[in-house]
């Protein structure tokens, strides 16, 4: 089975942060303008829900999740 895969659009995001509080072990935010980023794209199973939740809930659809 192919992990899930998680990473976020530079161009879309906008710093709102959501994501950070929702999976901080996944979305890190970058100190000189906020916007996040993450250290690598395969999300563990523990955390999926959350990766899912977070993309949902980013207010600029900046987060792309594949299966
Ligand atoms: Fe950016 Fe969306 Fe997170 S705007 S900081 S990816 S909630």
């Amino acid at each position: 089975m192919k992990p899930m895969r998680v990473k976020v659009d530079d161009r879309c995001c906008q710093g709102h942060g959501l994501c950070n509080v929702e999976v901080p072990e996944i979305f890190k935010l970058r100190d000189e303008d906020g916007h996040a980023y993450v250290e690598g794209p395969e999300v563990p199973t523990g955390l999926q829900d959350a990766v899912r939740r977070a993309g949902a809930n980013c207010p600029e659809q900046a987060i792309a999740v594949t299966d």
